[in-house]
């Protein structure tokens, strides 16, 4: 029956993208009905139907898509609408072939897909102001209108163009920020290779270059372009905000550092109404669930720490890896309560009703080819009802045990030309941190470099190659005021436009890691270098060695062999009140979670020894209560220590003491209300 009529979903969504324009209307009737079965409460529509709402230029279609909302309204099924502009029609190409977006090689894209877009173009943006404008008028008082859905994930598959109004739109980008060519040629050391600009005019989009480009100009290019995106969805949020007051605009990211490394998320977190989130399992043999885990705590970092909304993941198997396998039997009820324990208000999924033609017709589904007599089938329907039975989540926070820094700005720029290593990988070292972390048990929250630090005992720092001097003093201050800081080698090294601050390396972090390096020595394809440390330990590095030359800190581990052999290879340096490690060569996830061992005491943090690998343990807590959600990955039944007693909410029973948590399966226990702080993990 309606329950959700009033504009405010009481409880978790749960639901996908719904595109019932690739049905005979006899098919609707079917899709409610089982939408119901299901339980579901939302449904994303609309997102790529701009040549049905607009079948000629300027000439509207609304009845399909009233018909759709009357008859998901009178479900009680809400509509997160989407506004179609990821997806012009043919019509507009043929009248704006200009507004194809042109590749670095100088390679204009055909129509034929979707995603084709120059963000620069006037006419686009027009073309998607009108529509967006048209859709907003016409539906802001629909009553099955929970939230606009703009575009579909900005930044992929096209993150940039390289046309000629792109070059155009660029030079003005530079003018705001700049103000003059001089300010250009300096920030971006043009002297080198006799780049010098005389006037704004004169720059280009940094194109095909015969060898290397110069970094700052590509660096500033993919700032440009991700601006450009940024504009574009403004403009279409800004339409919605004045014509449909009150209705929260979102646009889906895709956080996974595997999946979008295109956008600057912590700028776009800033823009929207509702984070929201897709995420796809990647097969590439790493632990699936440690990737999923790592993309909602960035993605609720992303959010400022307030609930998200995990809009897309799959049901099953993808259709655009190289081999696609299906989900096991429970895991992707593990996925969707992973994904709500660390702060997503529901679970949605691309899409509802499995596709026959068109491109993505070997994508999983709510409801697969198979119909209702499959696995799939069943696992959403019991999802639904689960779902169902976590409203009092609804608006509670993920509570973080430690912050690791993240700043995709300094990712960029460690994958330009002309490095020390080919083998160092930012996002590789983020990936252990985080795995290391993880396997202790430990939730994690992102935080941008210059963020306030003070809440959390433990900051990790993988690869901050780019950082600014008030990251510097921010780090600083964490540590002096009784932090504990990780830094991983090549931190700290260059400012914003990729110019190697002052002095000796690390730049902006010697002074909090009491130090200095004189030289690298990254080493040779599986090249390794043994370090020994406490008690004679010894661990083994890869990738990468270098010279360190401690000024205040201590040597705590030191290379055996190598090119450092004898020399400092992880440093501990006491400041103010608190510890900052420095890790100078590539530590597997085993060898870090020994370093790291020794900084959890520094930071006094227990991490949860006991619990076994692989079982996912987080907290949500607020108005609605203190929630412990327990996911098991393993083949085995586990047992998790509770501190006070609870519901689980799942299966309605009492837990006292211990909660079990059969193999494959999550268990959400909400604990009793004591009217106080302090209810939770055992120790
Ligand atoms: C992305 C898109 C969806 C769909 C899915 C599955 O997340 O947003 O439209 O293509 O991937 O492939
Ligand atoms: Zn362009």
């Amino acid at each position: 029956m309606p329950e959700t009529t009033d504009r405010g979903a009481r409880r978790l969504a749960f639901g996908g993208d719904y595109n019932p324009e690739q049905w005979p209307q006899s098919v609707w009737e079917e899709d409610v009905r089982l939408m119901r079965e299901a339980g579901v409460t939302m449904v994303s529509l609309g997102i790529f139907s701009w040549a049905l709402l607009e079948p000629e230029p300027g000439v509207h279609d609304f009845g399909w898509l009233d018909r759709i909302l009357d008859l998901l309204h009178e479900n009680g099924v809400r509509a997160d609408l989407g506004t179609p502009t990821v997806s012009p029609p043919a019509w507009f190409y043929r009248a704006h072939p200009d507004a194809l977006p042109v590749t670095r090689e100088g390679v204009r894209f055909a129509f034929g897909s979707r995603a084709a877009i120059c963000h620069s173009n006037p006419a686009y943006r027009e073309a998607a102001a009108r529509i967006t404008t048209a859709l907003a008028r016409r539906y802001a008082g629909h009553p099955a209108l929970a939230m606009w859905h703009v575009h579909n994930e900005y930044g992929v598959p096209v993150s940039a163009c390289w046309c000629d109004t792109c070059a155009a739109h660029f030079r003005r980008w530079l003018g705001d920020r700049y103000g003059t060519v001089e300010a250009v040629n300096d920030a971006w050391g043009t002297a080198f290779w006799g780049l010098a600009y005389r006037s704004l005019d004169e720059i280009d989009p940094p194109r095909l270059t015969p060898t290397a480009g110069n970094p700052a100009h590509q660096l500033d290019y993919r700032r440009f372009a991700d601006d450009t995106l940024r504009e574009n969805f403004r403009a279409e949020r800004d339409i919605l905000h004045r014509l449909a007051p009150g209705i929260p605009v979102t646009t889906n990211f895709m956080t996974a550092l595997s999946q979008c490394d295109t956008v600057d998320y912590w700028a776009w977190g800033r823009e929207v109404d509702l984070v929201t989130n897709d995420h796809y399992l990647i097969t590439d043999g790493r632990r699936t669930h440690v990737n999923l885990a790592m993309a909602a705590d960035l993605t609720r970092s992303v959010a400022g720490g307030a609930p998200w909304l995990l809009l897309e993941h799959s049901t099953s198997g993808v259709s655009w890896q190289p081999r696609n396998p299906a989900k096991s039997p429970g895991e992707m009820a593990r996925n969707s309560l992973a994904h709500v324990a660390r702060g997503s208000e529901g679970a949605m999924f691309f899409q509802w009703r499995q596709s026959r033609k068109g491109a993505e017709k070997f994508h999983s589904a709510m409801l697969p080819h198979a119909g209702t007599d499959s696995r799939v089938w069943r696992e959403v329907v019991e999802l639904g009802a689960s779902v169902a039975s976590l409203a009092s989540v609804r608006g509670t926070r993920t509570v973080p045990d430690a912050a690791m820094l993240w700043d995709w700005q300094s990712w960029w720029a460690q994958t330009l030309e002309w490095r020390p290593s080919e083998d160092h990988d930012a996002r590789e070292r983020a990936d252990a941190f985080y795995e290391t972390l993880y396997d202790r048990h430990l939730t994690v929250d992102f935080a941008h470099p210059e963020a306030d630090l003070s809440r959390y005992p433990l900051v990790v720092v993988p690869a901050l190659y780019l950082a600014s001097e008030e990251t510097g003093r921010n780090l600083r201050a964490y540590a002096e005021g009784g932090g504990t800081l990780v830094v991983s080698y090549f931190s700290g090294i260059v400012d914003e436009h990729d110019a190697v601050h002052p002095g000796a390396y690390p730049g902006v972090l010697r002074d909090v890691l009491g130090l200095t390096v004189e030289e690298w020595s990254p080493l040779g394809e599986g090249e390794t270098v043994g370090i020994t440390g406490p008690g004679g330990a010894s661990l083994t590095g890869d990738v990468w060695s270098e010279f360190v030359v401690p000024r205040g800190a201590e040597t705590v581990w030191t290379y055996a062999d190598g090119p450092a052999a004898g020399r400092p290879a992880v440093t501990r340096h006491r400041i103010g009140d608190g510890t900052a490690w420095y890790v100078s060569t590539r530590l597997d996830a085993p060898a870090l979670d020994t370093v790291l061992g020794a900084a959890f005491e520094d930071a006094g943090i227990d991490p949860r020894g006991e619990l076994p690998r692989d079982v996912e343990l987080v907290r949500r807590e607020g108005d609605g209560g203190t929630h412990l959600f327990a996911v098991n990955h393993t083949g085995h039944d586990a047992k998790v220590p509770l501190e006070a007693p609870g519901t689980e909410l799942l299966t309605g029973e009492r837990a006292d003491g211990h909660l079990a948590v059969p193999a494959g399966t999550v268990r959400v226990v909400r604990l009793d209300d004591r009217g106080g702080p302090g209810s939770g993990l055992g120790a």
